[in-house]
């Protein structure tokens, strides 16, 4: 039973024990006629999971959060879709520090959130056209919660972090709570308030720090264009960056 206090996400959610990516599924799910939003669809074990990139997305079974979540953002343009990478990070941000009570928690460009410098959430966003507008998004998100030694020297978890277990019902409330006002923001046409939030956030931003594209360089981070573009100043001048030209060094 969920108790979210929210208007319309997650009033219908479909569990499942596992399937091969939750994202499939509701994507699938938006071909049948009585599809609706805010419907989301969750499971504890993915057996093909996806991640940006078309890498994949590997999460112990049961210990953290996977789902996705339908939305009908038909008021945005689909120059607009990176305002459903802000909110969606924003939102999964927020809950994090709910219950780390810090500043640890970031948002790594363009929708990784990061605990401490390492990777706590993953977010895949995919979304469905209709001429120049957005029909449907399906927002899928791997988050870390109780997963232990997690190992790899880049991610993390909510364990990692708080040493306690924590409550997966609890925090998938406070996620789709946080995400909902998010959401309403956006559709209020809130957009420059929402990315100055985003910026605040934003891990590297106005720090100088390494980056590799063809070579390595210091750059920092100085704003994000509407379409997503990652803004840098360096020493080259000022340098823009589309999503699979830069990585981050740590
Ligand atoms: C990334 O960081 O590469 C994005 C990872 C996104 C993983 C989530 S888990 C739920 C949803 N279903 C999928 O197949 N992928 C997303």
């Amino acid at each position: 039973k969920i108790l979210a206090k929210t208007l319309f996400l997650g009033k219908e959610v479909i569990y499942m024990p596992s399937c091969h990516s939750t994202n499939d599924i509701a994507l699938q799910m938006l071909k049948k006629p009585d599809n609706r939003e805010g419907l989301i669809v969750i499971t504890d074990h993915q057996t093909q999971g996806r991640g940006q990139r078309g890498n994949n997305w590997k999460s112990d079974s049961g210990s953290n959060l996977t789902l996705s979540i339908i939305l009908k953002p038909s008021f945005l343009l689909a120059s607009d879709q990176f305002y459903l990478n802000i909110i969606t990070s924003l939102a999964v941000r927020r809950m994090i520090e709910f219950y780390v009570n810090e500043q640890g928690a970031k948002v790594k460009w363009p929708n990784d959130v990061l605990l401490n410098e390492k990777k706590i959430a993953g977010i895949l966003i995919e979304n469905t056209l209709q001429r120049s507008s957005i029909q449907w998004s399906v927002v899928g998100m791997g988050i870390n919660i109780n997963q232990q030694g997690v190992g790899l020297e880049k991610a993390t978890s909510l364990f990692e972090v708080t040493k306690s277990m924590n409550s997966l019902p609890e925090l998938f409330e406070k996620l789709i709570e946080s995400l909902e006002y998010y959401y309403l923001k956006l559709k209020s046409g809130k957009k420059e308030e929402l990315k100055e939030e985003y910026l605040q956030h934003l891990f590297g931003f106005q720090k100088f720090r390494k980056y590799r594209t063809e070579y390595l360089f210091n750059g920092k981070i100085i704003d994000v264009e509407e379409t997503g573009r990652l803004v840098m100043e360096t020493a080259k001048g000022v340098q823009s960056f589309d999503f699979k030209e830069v990585e981050f060094l740590y």
